[in-house]
């Protein structure tokens, strides 16, 4: 494929220390604005992995630095989700197709919810031969998976009717905080992107218990998911 170095951006350290453990030669390559940039190697390619943080500015920030200063052929980000899609079950894996953030609202200026006034899109998509390469990994892990739409806001979605909305307004697939912030940023640099969630929890009143007991399943598929990618790219 096209893609030589590819750069790995999760939000948590349980997320990232799935990837980790999948790579040789780990050293740290890159430290700026907090954040630790670890280069690997993995099936021959160069692998650049940092913890980003939670939430939207935390992602944009380490996406566009990772872009900057390590500029991999494609920017992969990788974690856990909440589900919306009725199909999905904790260790569940969403390959996006496409993201948006659903917490922005200029609705009071006449904007429908979720778009970005004056951006030519707010719904960015995934690039097609990474989403491949994902569903390639996925059916090789013998994992389940969907493809759909990652909606990302600056919350934590544990309650039926807001889960409700995100479907009805946005008809994500899953949500989460960093994905389409992610995504928002490599549509600006042209950089390909997609994002691979592995579901914790189903974004409803239940959350708040299901989110710490299967992180440990979730985070742990997302990094069998990124074992298997690595070798389809
Ligand atoms: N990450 C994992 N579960 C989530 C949820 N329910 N809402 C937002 N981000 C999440």
């Amino acid at each position: 494929m096209r893609f030589n170095t590819i750069g790995i951006i999760c939000a948590m350290d349980e997320e990232m220390e799935q990837v980790v453990l999948h790579l040789d030669h780990v050293h740290t390559v890159l430290e700026q604005a907090g954040l630790k940039f670890i280069e690997g190697t993995a099936s021959g390619l160069t692998v650049y992995v940092v913890r980003c943080g939670i939430g939207k500015v935390n992602s944009a920030l380490c996406s566009q630095i990772m872009i900057d200063k390590l500029d991999p052929d494609a920017v992969l980000n990788i974690g856990v989700a909440g589900a919306l899609d009725d199909a999905l079950e904790q260790g569940d894996i969403l390959i996006s197709r496409s993201a948006q953030q659903h917490d922005f609202d200029t609705s009071q200026l006449g904007d429908p919810k979720g778009i970005i006034s004056r951006m030519d899109t707010s719904i960015f998509p995934a690039d097609p031969d990474l989403i491949q390469a994902a569903e390639e990994a996925a059916e090789a892990a013998g994992l389940h998976y969907c493809l759909g739409k990652v909606v990302s806001g600056d919350q934590f979605i544990a309650d039926e009717a807001k889960k409700n909305e995100l479907i009805e307004l946005f008809q994500g697939s899953c949500a989460e905080m960093e994905g389409a912030a992610m995504a928002h940023v490599c549509y600006l640099n042209r950089k390909p992107w997609v994002i691979l969630r592995s579901i914790s929890d189903k974004a409803d009143g239940q959350a708040e218990l299901s989110y710490p007991e299967f992180l440990p399943l979730a985070t742990k598929r997302a990094g069998v998911l990124f074992q298997h990618i690595i070798e389809k790219l």
